[in-house]
């Protein structure tokens, strides 16, 4: 898919340093679809292993779905969930490998890889994610989800929005409550995005020489 590189906010240090979690938001701004759609789209550069993808997005931008997504919603999350404009919640996707062929067969086809490259990733990664247990597609895609996450709060705030990622939900039934395959999806948070209509609480972080080794 194709997107827009100009964003509305392009300057990193302030869209990175600047992004606070915002749990109150002004209910009347209403985000367009084609414009949640970009963001989606452009948070979709993330890297992921092997460049599976192993991830999948819901979106909850009525007061409909609203409704319906609350009920698998921790209470304490119920104000960002009502204020927000829209949510975007991202599910892991642990049969994102099925279409692995397709994917890398695309690569060789624009002539970006190699017959030889092609085949190696055939013959190495393929059988590995074939014969894998679920235990290591769940980590694989939790992984990949929340990174492809990670983008989507810094995109929120290049396209002028301020976000919230949570995860405080029943994990057990979001994914059903989302309309899902609980056997293929996983949860991994949702993001919160709209005008802040709040001051976010500025926290701070420990000093980062204290959890960092050499080896
Ligand atoms: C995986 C994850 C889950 C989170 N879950 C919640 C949540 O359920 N509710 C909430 O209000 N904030 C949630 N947060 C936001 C954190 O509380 C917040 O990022 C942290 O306190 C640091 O503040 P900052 O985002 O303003 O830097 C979550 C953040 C992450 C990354």
């Amino acid at each position: 898919m194709t997107f827009k590189k100009e964003l509305a906010n392009n300057n990193f240090s302030d869209v990175i340093f600047n992004r606070h979690s915002v749990r109150l938001f002004d209910p009347q701004v209403k985000i367009y679809r084609d414009e949640l759609q970009e963001m989606i789209a452009q948070a979709t550069t993330a890297p992921s292993a092997c460049n599976l993808q192993s991830w999948h997005f819901v979106v909850i931008d009525t007061p409909e779905a609203k409704e319906k997504f609350k009920k698998a919603v921790l209470k304490f999350n119920y104000p960002q969930v009502n204020t927000a404009s829209a949510i975007i919640f991202v599910v892991g996707d642990t049969q994102s490998h099925t279409v692995y062929r397709e994917v890398w067969q695309k690569v060789y086809d624009d002539h970006k890889i190699t017959k030889e490259k092609l085949d190696q990733i055939f013959g190495t990664f393929l059988p590995m994610y074939e014969n894998a247990t679920p235990e290591f597609l769940q980590l694989d895609a939790t992984i990949d989800g929340s990174i492809v996450a990670m983008q989507l709060l810094l995109l929120a705030r290049a396209h002028g929005y301020d976000a919230n990622a949570f995860s405080g939900v029943d994990f057990k039934a979001i994914i059903s409550t989302l309309r899902l395959d609980p056997k293929r999806y996983i949860p991994i948070m949702g993001v919160a995005i709209g005008k802040a209509a709040e001051k976010p609480l500025e926290t701070t972080r420990y000093d980062s020489k204290t959890q960092v080794d050499f080896l």
